[in-house]
């Protein structure tokens, strides 16, 4: 395995097939919520599985500055001694939320009605991505913020405020908006609605019954009715299938080889991944389902075979947004062509997800055209390898490490660091899953 970490990051051999059987850590969607709501409990709650990446501890750092007593902060087993719903106090210094889009959308949403005064904000990448999505409804709220960086960036001062409840039609189909509007509205006066063009994911919705929040399932999204208490609870969080996906790719891209992920949560807003995957030809089962904290969760067992190329578009994209780099990569190794469309937010992830998928494809050996909303990947058998960037995008380092499966040389990825974000252990995993 140390032969794989060098100085200027890693260096994969080609030509790897994975097996076996592996469990990944806990959700990050899940992880950031579970947080949250803990520390607005009234009372101690455990959390198990929570996921140590930085993205997430940022978040348990944050409630802990703004009160929250936490025992076991960056393990997986958390306590957490909430101070209430209106319980938060003004931290001593800014929340530094690191790289997590989540993280600092859905916290403004929480801090934004209480009586607390902070500023949130994070490394260049976060101080660079639009945060004007989430202030028009926490304004229109009532809400006490601005935005320091240019064209409503961060870093974020919010100032205390009264909140009232609004009826929100969402113009993007994303969790984050919907979870950070749904927060404020726990803290507002009357009702919050938030409509949705078409259906993001559910992690908020699911969690908050299990902290004793009712909330409303509408048509196009959800709805909560401020000032409810929240009970702390213990809470099991499933492993991420983001994180699983890339050795879900691997063992699909192994013609003949079978892995099992255990434990992963497969909420249906999110298993766009096992469809694509099914759609190209690779065998998907789910084994043991079961639900835990209101999460579907199950052993997924992935067979390989000969895949074949796809369109992905539509809610099937919105259902893999995250995936788009892994499936990129499997795109690379399809027959004939998969493409991408309805994807213009991955402009505005971590990276430019699109570009730099773009560029490290080609860096390899790939053939691929940039569309302003996505992709079209000519797939081959194999690829020669080579050196690429990651453009510090964690997800994008971990899709190359796993396109090394079917290089013929190694391939160099330069900047892996910001892989700790979310998947810390990765490339033990993968050592050990490549025998
Ligand atoms: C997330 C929502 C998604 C996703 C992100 C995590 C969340 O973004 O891409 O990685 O936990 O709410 P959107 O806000 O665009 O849906």
């Amino acid at each position: 395995m140390n032969s794989w970490q060098r100085d200027f990051g890693w260096e994969i051999p080609g030509g790897r097939r994975v097996g076996g059987s592996l469990r990944v850590p806990g959700d990050k969607s899940i992880s950031h919520r579970a947080a949250i709501l803990a520390s607005l409990a009234a009372g101690r709650s455990h959390l198990h599985g929570f996921l140590t990446g930085e993205d997430t501890v940022n978040t348990a750092r944050a409630m802990a500055a703004l009160g929250a007593r936490i025992t076991g902060l960056s393990t997986p087993e958390m306590e957490i001694e909430g101070v209430g719903a209106a319980g938060l106090t003004t931290p001593r210094h800014d929340l530094d939320m690191g790289n997590a889009g989540t993280g600092i959308r859905l916290l403004t949403g929480v801090v934004a009605g209480q009586q607390v005064a902070c500023s949130l904000t994070g490394d260049a990448s976060l101080c660079s991505r639009p945060m004007g999505r989430i202030l028009k409804p926490l304004r229109a709220m009532g809400a006490r913020i601005e935005a320091e960086g240019a064209g409503d960036r961060a870093p974020l001062v919010v100032r205390p405020a009264g909140l009232t409840g609004i009826d929100y039609p969402s113009p993007i189909a994303s969790a984050q908006v919907k979870s950070c509007v749904l927060l404020a509205g726990l803290g507002a006066h009357g009702r919050t609605a938030v409509h949705e063009p078409a259906p993001s994911r559910d992690h908020t919705e699911r969690i908050l019954p299990a902290f004793g929040v009712g909330v409303e399932r509408l048509a196009d999204g959800a709805a909560i009715t401020g000032g409810q208490r929240l009970t702390p609870c213990d809470l099991t969080i499933p492993g991420d299938l983001s994180s699983a996906a890339f050795f879900l790719v691997a063992a699909a891209l192994s013609a003949g080889s079978t892995l099992t992920v255990v434990g992963v949560g497969v909420n249906p807003t999110r298993t766009g991944i096992l469809d694509c995957l099914r759609a190209m030809g690779a065998r998907v089962e789910r084994v043991a389902e079961r639900q835990e904290g209101g999460e579907p969760v199950a052993d997924l067992v992935v067979t390989g075979g000969d895949l074949t190329g796809i369109e992905i578009g539509g809610t099937l994209m919105v259902r893999a947004i995250d995936e788009f780099p892994i499936l990129a990569v499997a795109a690379c190794f399809a027959a004939g062509d998969t493409t991408f469309r309805d994807a213009a937010e991955l402009r505005m992830k971590e990276s430019d997800r699109i570009r730099a998928m773009a560029a490290a494809l080609r860096a390899i050996g790939g053939e691929v055209e940039e569309l302003p909303d996505g992709m079209i990947v000519h797939g081959q058998p194999l690829l020669p390898g080579g050196q690429i960037d990651s453009h510090g995008d964690h997800r994008v380092a971990m899709a190359l490490a796993i396109a090394a499966c079917r290089c013929t040389g190694p391939l160099a990825i330069r900047d892996t660091a910001c892989v700790d974000t979310s998947f810390p252990g990765f490339l033990r995993l993968l050592a050990e899953a490549t025998g």
